[in-house]
């Protein structure tokens, strides 16, 4: 055993309960905790808080360059943005709409219907129809425990709308709004059950497809600084950054899983800081659960679980322009079109601001493909796909810039995770079920929100519930335990 992991040294603390993470969940938990006495240090990997959501000024642009948008049932995140003294506005939405079909034709509309022929757009209500149905029966707490369940969940959407419709454009289009809009995966990659749970999160499928809901509001000075604002309530002897979390001892020397004993306390070994608690809440992604090491091995039934939860990938592309010029034509800025390369595009232009800008979405197996390709090419390939929306000024921004969350390595992917086929209705009722001491808090384990901050919000919420009604021990308490 290194020095690092010997209790006692100067960096050893002790505290009520320790939550890995400081993003959304990780800071709602502690904040819950916090507000009821407990003692918490959150440690986060980055040397920002914040997680999924980070706003900064690259050349001179404010940029969202992880989650920004709220949908107005996100009513955890909306209430905590006004307790916090935030403000929010509204995406612009005026004027005519883009949609660039299967024929490659680019056609203007208003309202929520796509301007594709008659028997697609017949189809496409058709479906929405059928998913709403199945979100309705469904719900969205436990879509594992469904009697569809597995039917479900073992065929892939890209499948599951084909035996349903001849209409290959009304298929793509629906696909569309799940996989490249969503979970940001290829439809064949996730199951029907994992897209009625991506829409139940949201009410119905109709509200996930009307991006005017969706994609409402913005946090006025970005979302991460709701983050900031909890982090700075929390304070600098809560919140420790660039405190990545290498290993959790959960049980006594040699204890197994089978063998714990509640109570025992748990250690929690960082890079600069080693923390002694009753309580840990790992408010990280899954996919990355397997970065902390867990003294004793967790559970086979989580090892294997986690293996089938993955993110998927998109580039998020922001081009800024000297003025908003898609509006000077009555064009909203919005743009759908699922052959294109961009498959999305909205006018993301910040709030008072007289410069406008796009916001255009690259994902899953297009991702791919662009990001094999020299970062010029990738741009000129990019912007095209925008001018094909909006016009030729699109391909000249004054400002460039790609998120890209698939290269962090306390991310690795967006938006958040799903489940591989037939993985939700077999590991979902586990995915929260804590191992001793450790509870799991993120947005890709939500209910209502799930992928999204409010989920984030919801999950920290819960774990700091569940604690605080387990009634956790004070850290005194722990004096003198056995390791
Ligand atoms: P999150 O990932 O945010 O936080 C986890 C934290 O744990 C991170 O800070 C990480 O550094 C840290 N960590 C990881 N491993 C660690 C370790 N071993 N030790 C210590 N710390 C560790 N949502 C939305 O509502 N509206 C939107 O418009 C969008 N759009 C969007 C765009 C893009 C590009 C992305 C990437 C994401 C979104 N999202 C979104 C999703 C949203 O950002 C996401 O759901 C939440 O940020 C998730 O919050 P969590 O706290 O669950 O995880």
């Amino acid at each position: 055993m290194t020095d690092q992991r010997t209790l006692g040294s100067e960096t050893a603390i002790e505290r009520d309960v320790v939550v890995v993470g400081a993003g959304p969940a990780g800071l709602t938990a502690a904040r819950e905790l916090v507000a009821a006495g407990r003692t918490v240090a959150v440690l986060e990997a980055r040397d920002r808080v914040g997680g999924r959501t980070w706003s900064k000024t690259v050349d001179g642009a404010f940029l969202e360059i992880g989650g920004q948008w709220i949908s107005p049932d996100q009513t955890e995140l909306l209430a905590l943005v006004e307790e916090l003294g935030l403000e929010t506005f509204q995406r612009y939405r005026e004027g005519e709409s883009v949609y660039v079909g299967s024929d490659g034709v680019r056609r203007t509309y208003t309202g929520s219907l796509f301007p594709a022929s008659e028997r697609t757009v017949a189809e496409m209500e058709r479906l929405i129809g059928v998913l709403d149905d199945l979100v309705e029966e469904i719900g969205v707490e436990q879509p594992w425990a469904h009697p569809l369940a597995r039917e479900l969940d073992t065929v892939s959407f890209h499948s599951w709308l084909r035996a349903r419709s001849g209409d290959e454009e009304a298929c793509t289009n629906i696909g569309m709004f799940i996989a490249g809009a969503m979970l940001t995966k290829p439809s064949h990659a996730f199951s029907t059950l994992q897209a009625v749970l991506m829409a139940a999160s949201a009410g119905s499928f109709s509200n996930l497809v009307d991006e005017d809901f969706i994609l409402d509001r913005r946090v006025v000075g970005g979302m991460q600084s709701v983050s900031e604002a909890v982090a700075a309530q929390l304070g600098e002897d809560v919140v420790f950054l660039d405190t990545p979390v290498r290993t959790i001892r959960w049980a006594g020397e040699g204890e197994t899983y089978a063998e714990h004993v509640p109570g025992t306390p748990v250690t929690v070994w960082s890079d600069r800081l080693t923390v002694r608690a009753k309580d840990v809440v790992v408010a990280v992604p899954p996919n990355l659960y397997s970065r902390i090491s867990f003294e004793p091995p967790l559970p086979r039934l989580q090892h294997q679980m986690h293996q089938h939860q993955s993110l998927g990938l998109v580039i998020k592309v922001h081009a800024v322009y000297e003025t908003p010029f898609w509006r000077d034509k009555g064009l909203s800025g919005t743009g759908f079109g699922a052959h294109e390369l961009c498959q999305e595009v909205y006018d993301n232009t910040n709030h008072e601001d007289p410069r406008g800008t796009l916001v255009g979405f690259v994902s899953d197996e297009k991702a791919d493909a662009v990001l094999a390709l020299p970062a010029e090419e990738r741009k000129r390939r990019i912007l095209e796909s925008l001018s094909n929306y909006l016009g030729e000024e699109a391909r000249d921004p004054v400002v460039y810039y790609e998120s890209d969350f698939g290269s962090e390595e306390w991310t690795r992917g967006a938006y958040a995770a799903s489940y591989d086929l037939g993985g939700l209705h077999r590991y979902g009722a586990h995915q929260r079920t804590p191992v001793g001491p450790i509870r799991w808090a993120c947005s890709d384990l939500a209910a209502e929100g799930y992928q999204h901050v409010d989920g984030a919000l919801r999950q920290g919420r819960l774990a700091a519930a569940e604690i605080l009604g387990a009634g956790s021990a004070p850290a005194a308490a722990l004096q003198g335990a056995a390791r």
